[in-house]
């Protein structure tokens, strides 16, 4: 790690668990919006989650020692850093969410010394399954609105950047594969008063996707949501331009039913990290490998190379190619 110089930080790193569980708890609770309003003891804080007392003091020091709280003399309070990173920048609900998957995922590195040369799944040894978002969002329309609506959130200065990069003209009908929210298509719908767009994506999708569009009076007409299995179902047809930003199927045959709903010439645009192969990918992308290959010790992220080979063999040419400042790369192809 970048920041690691002695061997002090070395222990710390080795521990850090612990502190990202405080952290998870905190954000999992709401403790940082609770304290938005003024200080509070550890007394009363202690007595609204019913932890014990010596347990909530510890743990509001362990937040305190991240500079996340500051003690005052009516208890403690938000940091300013906690303030600005944390309360203002996204909102209860997506943090609640961000810190629920981050829990659901630790357990992979549970006991991993003795797990890591396993040849198959890690998640077995522990008797347990990897939480599949997909499968966890079709069980649960709850889980699935949470979800819609962090991406929602965390996806907008993306999908403004998008917006502003695609050229518009003469594209009347989009359609957004895996769209979620419909965070791009709305988006584009901004930027193109002729343009109407069809998120597809699973069906508790579509619903949490849709109550967000009706928030929109002016742009929620030209936006419907349809229930599709992309995988496997056939996609509607007669379209100027297809969108997948961040789903992460890559596969020719559906390469091949998305070239078949495009109209003549009409184009398809993809977004991901897609990191060129053989550069070393950044720590974000490694992590998140990490993760997949102690489910699956054969994962590998898709390169930038493998999908536009696939594009190619799909009977798509590529037209433009942009890395993107709120993150990935986009591939933009024409139907050929
Ligand atoms: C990470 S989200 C991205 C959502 C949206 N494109 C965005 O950029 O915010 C991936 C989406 O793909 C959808 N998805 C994944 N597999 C799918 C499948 N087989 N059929 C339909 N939708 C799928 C998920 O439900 C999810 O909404």
């Amino acid at each position: 790690m970048a920041g690691m110089k002695e061997a002090q930080d070395v222990l710390t790193l080795l521990r850090a668990y612990l502190p990202s569980a405080a952290l998870g708890a905190a954000l999992e609770l709401g403790l940082f919006w609770r304290l938005s309003e003024g200080p509070l003891s550890v007394e009363d804080l202690a007595r609204e989650w019913s932890i014990p007392l010596r347990r909530c003091h510890i743990w509001l020091e362990v937040l305190a020692s991240l500079d996340l709280l500051e003690r005052r003399p009516g208890g403690y309070a938000l940091s300013d850093r906690a303030r600005r990173e944390i309360v203002e920048t996204y909102s209860r609900d997506a943090w609640e969410t961000l810190a629920l998957e981050a829990r659901e995922r630790y357990p992979a590195g549970q006991d991993l010394a003795l797990h890591l040369a396993t040849p198959g799944s890690v998640w077995d040894l522990l008797g347990r399954r990897p939480p599949n978002y997909v499968e966890q969002m079709a069980a649960d329309p709850g889980r699935a609105r949470r979800f819609v609506r962090m991406w929602h959130e965390l996806r907008e200065p993306l999908a403004e950047e998008v917006a502003d990069l695609l050229d518009l003209r003469g594209v009347d009908r989009v359609m957004d594969l895996g769209g979620g929210s419909g965070v791009v298509s709305l988006a584009l719908l901004r930027r193109c008063p002729t343009l109407s767009a069809i998120v597809v994506d699973i069906e508790n999708v579509c619903a949490a996707g849709r109550e967000i569009a009706e928030r929109t009076p002016l742009l929620r007409d030209r936006i419907a949501y349809q229930p599709l299995d992309i995988l496997h179902d056939e996609l509607p047809g007669g379209f100027d331009l297809v969108i997948e930003c961040k789903v992460g199927v890559y596969e020719q045959a559906l390469f091949e039913r998305v070239r078949r709903a495009l109209n003549q010439g009409g184009r398809f645009v993809l977004i991901d990290e897609l990191p060129p192969e053989g550069q070393d990918p950044p720590i974000d992308h490694l992590r998140y490998a990490f993760h997949n290959a102690l489910r699956d010790p054969d994962f590998a992220l898709p390169a930038r190379e493998q999908v536009s080979g696939l594009l190619e063999a799909a009977g798509f040419d590529l037209v433009l190619e942009q890395i993107l400042q709120a993150g990935g790369r986009l591939l933009e192809t024409r139907k050929r």
